[in-house]
Protein backbone atom coordinates (compact mmCIF):
# COMPACT_ATOMS: atom_id res chain seq x y z
CA UNK A 1 0.00 0.00 0.00
CA UNK A 2 1.08 3.60 -0.59
CA UNK A 3 2.26 6.09 2.55
CA UNK A 4 -0.61 7.59 4.05
CA UNK A 5 0.85 11.01 4.16
CA UNK A 6 4.03 12.36 2.43
CA UNK A 7 6.50 15.33 2.93
CA UNK A 8 6.38 17.81 0.07
CA UNK A 9 9.72 19.79 -0.24
CA UNK A 10 8.92 23.22 -1.82
CA UNK A 11 12.16 24.03 -3.87
CA UNK A 12 10.38 26.88 -6.12
CA UNK A 13 12.00 29.47 -4.31
CA UNK A 14 15.77 28.07 -5.00
CA UNK A 15 15.51 25.36 -7.76
CA UNK A 16 12.39 27.02 -9.23
CA UNK A 17 14.50 30.63 -9.83
CA UNK A 18 18.04 29.75 -10.23
CA UNK A 19 18.35 29.64 -13.77
CA UNK A 20 16.47 32.79 -14.20
CA UNK A 21 17.81 35.58 -16.77
CA UNK A 22 16.24 38.88 -15.26
CA UNK A 23 16.85 39.65 -11.70
CA UNK A 24 13.85 39.03 -9.38
CA UNK A 25 13.35 41.71 -6.78
CA UNK A 26 14.37 40.10 -3.06
CA UNK A 27 10.75 41.46 -2.26
CA UNK A 28 9.26 39.44 -5.06
CA UNK A 29 11.06 36.33 -3.54
CA UNK A 30 10.33 37.26 -0.11
CA UNK A 31 6.38 37.50 -0.57
CA UNK A 32 6.75 34.07 -2.27
CA UNK A 33 8.26 32.36 0.32
CA UNK A 34 6.19 33.85 2.73
CA UNK A 35 3.06 32.84 0.90
CA UNK A 36 4.07 29.30 0.59
CA UNK A 37 5.07 29.07 4.27
CA UNK A 38 0.72 30.21 4.67
CA UNK A 39 0.33 27.70 2.25
CA UNK A 40 1.40 25.26 5.16
CA UNK A 41 5.09 23.57 3.61
CA UNK A 42 6.90 22.27 6.72
CA UNK A 43 10.24 22.59 4.55
CA UNK A 44 11.12 25.37 1.90
CA UNK A 45 14.14 25.48 -0.19
CA UNK A 46 14.32 29.07 0.37
CA UNK A 47 18.72 30.31 -0.69
CA UNK A 48 21.67 29.28 -2.32
CA UNK A 49 25.00 30.28 -0.97
CA UNK A 50 26.57 29.44 -3.92
CA UNK A 51 29.20 31.87 -5.71
CA UNK A 52 27.64 34.70 -7.24
CA UNK A 53 29.50 34.52 -10.69
CA UNK A 54 27.84 30.98 -11.04
CA UNK A 55 24.17 31.56 -10.04
CA UNK A 56 24.28 35.44 -10.20
CA UNK A 57 20.11 35.18 -9.93
CA UNK A 58 20.90 33.63 -5.87
CA UNK A 59 23.10 36.39 -4.84
CA UNK A 60 20.18 37.68 -2.65
CA UNK A 61 20.36 35.12 -0.63
CA UNK A 62 20.85 36.75 2.68
CA UNK A 63 18.86 39.73 1.88
CA UNK A 64 15.56 37.07 2.00
CA UNK A 65 16.56 34.90 4.39
CA UNK A 66 16.58 37.65 6.51
CA UNK A 67 13.32 39.27 5.58
CA UNK A 68 11.26 36.37 5.36
CA UNK A 69 8.60 35.51 8.33
CA UNK A 70 9.57 32.47 9.64
CA UNK A 71 6.92 30.06 10.68
CA UNK A 72 8.09 28.28 14.03
CA UNK A 73 8.56 24.53 12.86
CA UNK A 74 8.75 25.25 9.12
CA UNK A 75 12.56 23.90 7.82
CA UNK A 76 13.97 27.02 5.84
CA UNK A 77 16.63 25.25 3.76
CA UNK A 78 20.06 26.69 1.70
CA UNK A 79 22.19 24.87 -0.86
CA UNK A 80 25.65 25.28 0.64
CA UNK A 81 28.59 23.72 -1.83
CA UNK A 82 31.46 24.50 0.17
CA UNK A 83 32.53 26.61 3.88
CA UNK A 84 32.51 29.36 2.54
CA UNK A 85 28.77 28.87 1.69
CA UNK A 86 28.17 27.09 4.71
CA UNK A 87 29.40 29.90 6.61
CA UNK A 88 27.11 33.08 4.93
CA UNK A 89 24.46 30.09 5.14
CA UNK A 90 24.90 30.14 9.43
CA UNK A 91 25.23 33.84 9.15
CA UNK A 92 21.65 33.90 7.93
CA UNK A 93 20.76 31.07 9.62
CA UNK A 94 19.38 28.92 7.69
CA UNK A 95 17.68 25.48 9.35
CA UNK A 96 19.15 22.50 7.28
CA UNK A 97 22.07 22.69 4.85
CA UNK A 98 22.39 21.32 1.77
CA UNK A 99 25.25 19.56 0.18
CA UNK A 100 25.00 18.75 -3.50
CA UNK A 101 26.64 16.20 -5.22
CA UNK A 102 26.35 14.17 -8.45
CA UNK A 103 26.35 10.68 -9.34
CA UNK A 104 28.11 11.71 -12.57
CA UNK A 105 31.53 12.74 -13.09
CA UNK A 106 31.02 14.53 -15.80
CA UNK A 107 28.33 16.60 -14.05
CA UNK A 108 30.04 17.33 -10.77
CA UNK A 109 32.36 19.06 -12.51
CA UNK A 110 30.27 21.32 -14.92
CA UNK A 111 27.96 21.86 -11.60
CA UNK A 112 30.73 22.55 -9.18
CA UNK A 113 33.93 22.32 -10.89
CA UNK A 114 35.24 19.73 -8.72
CA UNK A 115 35.48 15.20 -9.05
CA UNK A 116 32.88 13.54 -6.93
CA UNK A 117 35.97 12.50 -4.65
CA UNK A 118 36.90 15.93 -4.18
CA UNK A 119 33.30 17.01 -3.66
CA UNK A 120 33.27 14.95 -0.67
CA UNK A 121 36.32 15.96 0.69
CA UNK A 122 34.92 19.35 0.05
CA UNK A 123 32.30 18.40 2.10
CA UNK A 124 33.17 16.63 4.73
CA UNK A 125 34.24 20.03 6.76
CA UNK A 126 30.79 21.97 5.74
CA UNK A 127 29.17 18.62 7.10
CA UNK A 128 31.16 18.78 10.77
CA UNK A 129 30.53 22.40 11.05
CA UNK A 130 26.79 22.21 10.52
CA UNK A 131 25.98 19.54 12.70
CA UNK A 132 28.31 21.46 15.46
CA UNK A 133 25.99 24.39 14.99
CA UNK A 134 23.00 22.08 15.02
CA UNK A 135 21.57 22.55 11.57
CA UNK A 136 20.02 19.94 10.13
CA UNK A 137 22.13 18.57 6.83
CA UNK A 138 20.45 16.85 3.84
CA UNK A 139 22.62 16.07 0.84
CA UNK A 140 21.43 15.95 -3.08
CA UNK A 141 22.45 13.57 -5.70
CA UNK A 142 22.11 14.72 -9.07
CA UNK A 143 21.74 12.71 -12.23
CA UNK A 144 20.90 9.93 -10.58
CA UNK A 145 18.82 8.61 -13.85
CA UNK A 146 20.84 10.12 -16.39
CA UNK A 147 22.98 12.80 -16.94
CA UNK A 148 23.11 15.49 -19.85
CA UNK A 149 26.73 15.55 -20.43
CA UNK A 150 28.09 11.87 -20.08
CA UNK A 151 24.47 10.09 -20.65
CA UNK A 152 23.87 6.70 -18.49
CA UNK A 153 24.64 6.84 -15.02
CA UNK A 154 24.93 3.37 -13.30
CA UNK A 155 23.27 2.64 -9.97
CA UNK A 156 26.38 1.79 -8.45
CA UNK A 157 27.59 5.46 -8.96
CA UNK A 158 24.48 6.78 -6.99
CA UNK A 159 24.91 4.21 -4.51
CA UNK A 160 28.02 4.96 -3.82
CA UNK A 161 27.40 8.65 -3.81
CA UNK A 162 24.45 7.75 -1.40
CA UNK A 163 27.01 5.72 0.95
CA UNK A 164 29.72 8.53 1.18
CA UNK A 165 27.00 11.02 2.32
CA UNK A 166 25.38 8.90 4.29
CA UNK A 167 28.92 8.52 6.37
CA UNK A 168 28.74 12.11 6.41
CA UNK A 169 25.65 12.60 8.54
CA UNK A 170 23.07 13.48 6.39
CA UNK A 171 19.75 13.41 7.37
CA UNK A 172 18.02 13.15 4.60
CA UNK A 173 19.20 12.79 1.23
CA UNK A 174 17.63 13.67 -2.27
CA UNK A 175 17.75 11.20 -5.40
CA UNK A 176 17.46 14.16 -8.38
CA UNK A 177 16.58 13.46 -11.62
CA UNK A 178 18.12 16.69 -12.44
CA UNK A 179 17.29 16.31 -16.47
CA UNK A 180 13.86 14.11 -16.22
CA UNK A 181 14.78 11.35 -18.35
CA UNK A 182 14.08 8.38 -16.00
CA UNK A 183 10.49 6.52 -16.39
CA UNK A 184 9.20 4.65 -13.35
CA UNK A 185 10.60 1.19 -13.77
CA UNK A 186 13.70 2.35 -13.94
CA UNK A 187 13.08 4.62 -10.98
CA UNK A 188 11.22 1.62 -9.20
CA UNK A 189 15.02 -0.23 -9.60
CA UNK A 190 16.93 2.79 -8.76
CA UNK A 191 14.83 3.51 -5.69
CA UNK A 192 14.50 -0.23 -4.58
CA UNK A 193 18.06 -0.52 -4.27
CA UNK A 194 18.55 2.94 -2.56
CA UNK A 195 16.63 1.67 0.54
CA UNK A 196 18.42 -1.02 1.20
CA UNK A 197 21.44 1.58 1.43
CA UNK A 198 19.50 4.44 3.89
CA UNK A 199 16.19 4.13 5.82
CA UNK A 200 13.56 4.39 3.12
CA UNK A 201 11.23 7.19 5.39
CA UNK A 202 14.65 9.40 4.68
CA UNK A 203 15.03 9.11 1.12
CA UNK A 204 13.46 11.83 -1.13
CA UNK A 205 12.93 12.38 -4.75
CA UNK A 206 13.54 15.07 -6.50
CA UNK A 207 12.00 14.95 -9.91
CA UNK A 208 12.46 17.77 -12.87
CA UNK A 209 9.56 17.07 -15.49
CA UNK A 210 11.62 17.67 -18.63
CA UNK A 211 10.01 14.48 -20.31
CA UNK A 212 6.96 14.98 -19.06
CA UNK A 213 7.57 11.62 -16.58
CA UNK A 214 7.96 13.67 -12.85
CA UNK A 215 4.21 12.28 -12.35
CA UNK A 216 4.27 9.07 -13.10
CA UNK A 217 7.60 8.94 -11.30
CA UNK A 218 6.24 10.00 -8.19
CA UNK A 219 3.59 7.48 -8.27
CA UNK A 220 6.17 4.68 -9.08
CA UNK A 221 8.32 6.02 -5.93
CA UNK A 222 5.59 5.58 -3.83
CA UNK A 223 4.88 2.55 -4.69
CA UNK A 224 8.23 1.29 -3.39
CA UNK A 225 7.15 3.79 -0.23
CA UNK A 226 9.28 6.74 -0.64
CA UNK A 227 7.44 9.40 1.46
CA UNK A 228 9.30 12.78 0.86
CA UNK A 229 8.82 14.85 -2.78
CA UNK A 230 10.37 17.70 -3.71
CA UNK A 231 7.98 19.96 -6.09
CA UNK A 232 8.15 23.74 -7.35
CA UNK A 233 5.01 25.89 -6.95
CA UNK A 234 3.87 26.89 -11.06
CA UNK A 235 6.86 24.18 -12.16
CA UNK A 236 9.52 27.08 -12.02
CA UNK A 237 13.16 26.07 -12.60
CA UNK A 238 15.39 24.25 -14.79
CA UNK A 239 19.59 23.96 -13.66
CA UNK A 240 22.02 26.18 -15.34
CA UNK A 241 24.60 23.49 -15.61
CA UNK A 242 22.44 21.58 -17.32
CA UNK A 243 21.42 22.22 -21.16
CA UNK A 244 17.38 22.14 -21.73
CA UNK A 245 16.47 20.93 -18.26
CA UNK A 246 13.38 22.52 -17.56
CA UNK A 247 11.49 22.90 -13.96
CA UNK A 248 10.83 20.45 -11.14
CA UNK A 249 7.90 18.97 -11.39
CA UNK A 250 4.94 21.24 -10.61
CA UNK A 251 3.78 21.59 -6.82
CA UNK A 252 0.09 21.80 -7.83
CA UNK A 253 0.08 18.59 -9.82
CA UNK A 254 1.76 16.83 -6.81
CA UNK A 255 -0.36 18.13 -4.65
CA UNK A 256 -3.61 17.67 -7.02
CA UNK A 257 -2.74 13.55 -7.14
CA UNK A 258 -2.05 13.35 -3.52
CA UNK A 259 -5.58 14.75 -2.66
CA UNK A 260 -6.81 12.36 -5.05
CA UNK A 261 -5.23 9.36 -3.37
CA UNK A 262 -6.20 10.32 0.18
CA UNK A 263 -2.53 10.97 0.75
CA UNK A 264 -2.07 13.46 3.57
CA UNK A 265 0.07 16.63 2.59
CA UNK A 266 -1.15 18.93 5.37
CA UNK A 267 -0.67 21.88 2.41
CA UNK A 268 -3.62 24.20 0.94
CA UNK A 269 -3.46 23.83 -2.90
CA UNK A 270 -5.54 26.97 -3.28
CA UNK A 271 -3.35 28.92 -1.09
CA UNK A 272 -0.36 26.97 -3.51
CA UNK A 273 -1.84 27.87 -7.01
CA UNK A 274 -2.14 31.48 -6.16
CA UNK A 275 1.61 31.42 -5.24
CA UNK A 276 2.13 30.09 -8.12
CA UNK A 277 0.16 32.72 -9.94
CA UNK A 278 1.41 35.26 -7.88
CA UNK A 279 5.15 34.54 -9.06
CA UNK A 280 4.00 33.63 -12.96
CA UNK A 281 2.22 36.91 -13.21
CA UNK A 282 5.80 38.66 -11.78
CA UNK A 283 7.34 36.36 -14.52
CA UNK A 284 5.46 37.45 -17.15
CA UNK A 285 4.49 33.86 -18.28
CA UNK A 286 1.76 31.27 -17.94
CA UNK A 287 2.18 28.76 -14.88
CA UNK A 288 3.70 25.49 -15.50
CA UNK A 289 1.31 23.74 -13.77
CA UNK A 290 -2.12 21.65 -15.43
CA UNK A 291 -3.72 21.41 -12.31
CA UNK A 292 -2.81 24.79 -11.30
CA UNK A 293 -3.73 26.71 -14.17
CA UNK A 294 -7.18 24.73 -14.28
CA UNK A 295 -7.92 25.79 -10.73
CA UNK A 296 -6.97 29.21 -11.49
CA UNK A 297 -9.23 29.39 -14.61
CA UNK A 298 -12.45 28.28 -12.35
P1 LIG B 1 35.19 27.59 -7.98
O1 LIG B 1 35.36 28.69 -8.97
O2 LIG B 1 35.89 26.29 -8.22
O3 LIG B 1 35.49 28.08 -6.49
O4 LIG B 1 33.66 27.31 -7.83
P2 LIG B 1 36.71 28.77 -5.78
O5 LIG B 1 36.72 28.26 -4.41
O6 LIG B 1 37.93 28.66 -6.63
O7 LIG B 1 36.25 30.30 -5.73
C1 LIG B 1 36.14 31.13 -6.88
C2 LIG B 1 35.42 32.42 -6.51
O8 LIG B 1 34.09 32.15 -6.05
C3 LIG B 1 36.07 33.18 -5.39
O9 LIG B 1 35.80 34.56 -5.61
C4 LIG B 1 35.31 32.74 -4.17
O10 LIG B 1 35.35 33.64 -3.12
C5 LIG B 1 33.93 32.62 -4.72
P3 LIG B 1 36.89 35.53 -6.28
O11 LIG B 1 38.09 35.41 -5.41
O12 LIG B 1 37.12 35.00 -7.68
O13 LIG B 1 36.22 36.86 -6.26
N1 LIG B 1 33.12 31.65 -3.98
C6 LIG B 1 31.92 31.92 -3.41
N2 LIG B 1 31.17 33.03 -3.34
C7 LIG B 1 30.01 32.95 -2.66
N3 LIG B 1 29.55 31.82 -2.08
C8 LIG B 1 30.27 30.70 -2.13
C9 LIG B 1 31.50 30.72 -2.81
N4 LIG B 1 32.44 29.79 -3.05
C10 LIG B 1 33.41 30.36 -3.75
N5 LIG B 1 29.80 29.59 -1.54
C11 LIG B 1 31.75 26.61 -6.56
C12 LIG B 1 33.16 26.30 -6.97
C13 LIG B 1 31.17 25.39 -5.90
C14 LIG B 1 31.74 27.79 -5.60
C15 LIG B 1 30.95 26.99 -7.84
O14 LIG B 1 31.13 25.98 -8.77
C16 LIG B 1 29.50 27.17 -7.59
O15 LIG B 1 29.07 28.13 -6.94
N6 LIG B 1 28.66 26.25 -8.10
C17 LIG B 1 27.24 26.27 -7.83
C18 LIG B 1 26.51 25.75 -9.00
C19 LIG B 1 25.05 25.77 -8.67
O16 LIG B 1 24.58 26.51 -7.83
N7 LIG B 1 24.28 24.95 -9.42
C20 LIG B 1 22.87 24.89 -9.24
C21 LIG B 1 22.47 24.23 -7.95
S1 LIG B 1 22.59 22.44 -8.02
C22 LIG B 1 21.08 21.97 -8.69
O17 LIG B 1 20.31 22.78 -9.12
C23 LIG B 1 20.75 20.50 -8.67
C24 LIG B 1 19.70 20.14 -7.63
O18 LIG B 1 18.51 20.85 -7.84
C25 LIG B 1 19.40 18.62 -7.73
C26 LIG B 1 19.10 18.23 -9.18
O19 LIG B 1 18.09 18.63 -9.73
O20 LIG B 1 19.99 17.56 -9.74
C27 LIG B 1 20.18 20.42 -6.22
MG1 LIG C 1 16.94 20.32 -9.22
Amino acid sequence: SLPSKVKIVEVGPRDGLQNEKETIPADIKIALVNQLTAAGFVNIEAASFVSPKWVPQMATSSEVMAAITRKPGVIYSALVPNMKGLEAALAANADEMVIFGSASEAFSQKNINCSIAESIERFREVALMAKQAGKRLRGSISCAFGCPYQGEVDVAAVVDVLKRLHDLGCDEIDIADTIGVGTPNKVQTVMQKLTQEFPIERLSGHFHDTYGQALANIYASLEVGISIYHSSVAGLGGCPYAKGATGNVATEDVLYMMNGLGIATGIDLDKVVDAGQFISTHLGRKAVSRAGNAIAAK
